[in-house]
């Protein structure tokens, strides 16, 4: 049965469980954004899970997920499932019938050679609205790539460079510059984490602050993580009271703090990552002065080169720092 109540007291929780039955009690247009990770059924050791379920069994049960998110995402929301692309399209032939399609996102994930086979190199987040129309979606930007050390442009931009957007490119259906967390330091036991920045630019670009952020498949708490980060609502399920466990862990040292002034944006290792575009107006000046004159006002001669990314006025606000 659906019930509100019970709606409300998930706000901000995560809860061990499974997630079709704790989303088949979800009034319908309840959430702002969902999104889904779920077992790719490739044998993966999981607690709980068993990660090798037959063809027919693995399509029918992530059709019934798929349907409960769309149906308890509001008609403004978006709907995001990421997996290995010969699963997603399964997932689109099933979600083009319930919900509007908007982007295939190739997210780069080079892999070991398979042999006989391309190798593949993407995973695929599908991004669905409920209603294409209605749709809250902005824009969104990344940082230019600049050498790390003297922060000069990498890319040649085709003698460009005057007329680029100072923070960097609109960010595009194809992600090349989010890695998967190799590192083990870096990672909870857990076999197929997801980096936060990864979940805080699909959040920046289809939610507001305050709005709800669901997670049916949260393993060690990513998306809650940053939805938390960033000022969102969150709710997260795992069958693994384990996983749980880490999550609530990781959420008690967390703030909502993800922010420049009073703009949400994302971080990742103490530099700014995604931004919208419309917020840059109001970062400009914070960026300038936290960002890369910190960084540069040791030497000159860099601080002119990352200079000439700006017009002459602004150089001159940038020098008198
Ligand atoms: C690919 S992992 C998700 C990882 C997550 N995105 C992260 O960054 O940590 C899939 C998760 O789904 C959980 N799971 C499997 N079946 C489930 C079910 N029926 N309901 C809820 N969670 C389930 C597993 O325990 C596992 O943690």
């Amino acid at each position: 049965m659906r019930d509100k109540e019970f709606f409300k007291d998930l706000i901000n929780k995560v809860i061990q469980g499974d997630c079709l039955e704790m989303m088949q009690k979800i009034p319908d247009n309840s959430v702002d954004m969902t999104f889904a990770d779920p077992p790719f059924n490739l044998k993966k050791r999981y607690g709980k899970y068993k990660d090798n379920k037959e063809f027919n069994e693995y399509m029918n049960w992530c059709k019934e997920w798929i349907y409960e998110m769309v149906r308890i995402t509001k008609p403004a929301g978006s709907i995001f499932v990421h997996n290995i692309p010969k699963w997603l399209t399964y997932f689109a032939t099933f979600l083009n019938e319930i919900a509007d399609f908007k982007h295939w996102i190739g997210w780069d994930a080079p892999t070991a050679p398979m042999g006989k086979t391309l190798q593949p190199a993407h995973y695929g987040i599908l991004f669905y609205a409920k209603n294409a129309k209605r749709l809250k979606f902005y824009e969104i930007r990344y940082q230019h790539k600049r050498c790390r050390k003297c922060e000069v442009l990498l890319k040649d931009y085709g003698g460009k460079k005057d007329g680029l957007h100072p923070f960097g490119p609109l960010v595009s259906d194809v992600w090349t510059d989010i890695h998967r967390i190799k590192h083990n330091k870096y990672r909870d036991k857990h076999p197929c984490q997801l980096p936060v920045h990864l979940m805080e630019r699909l959040i920046l670009m289809t939610t507001d602050e305050n709005d709800i952020v669901l997670d049916p498949f949260v393993g060690t708490g990513t998306t809650v993580i940053a939805a938390k980060r960033l000022g969102r609502r969150y709710i997260g399920i795992d069958i693994d009271e384990k996983y749980v466990n880490i999550t609530n862990g990781k959420l008690s040292e967390e703030k909502a703090d993800s922010k420049i002034g009073n703009v949400w944006v994302s971080f990742y290792l103490g530099k700014i990552d995604t931004i919208r575009d419309k917020d840059w107006d109001k970062l400009k000046k914070h960026f300038y002065i936290s960002y890369p004159v910190k960084k540069i006002e040791y030497e000159k001669i860099k601080l002119v080169r990352t200079a000439t990314l700006f017009s002459k006025n602004e150089i001159k606000e940038f020098t008198n720092h």
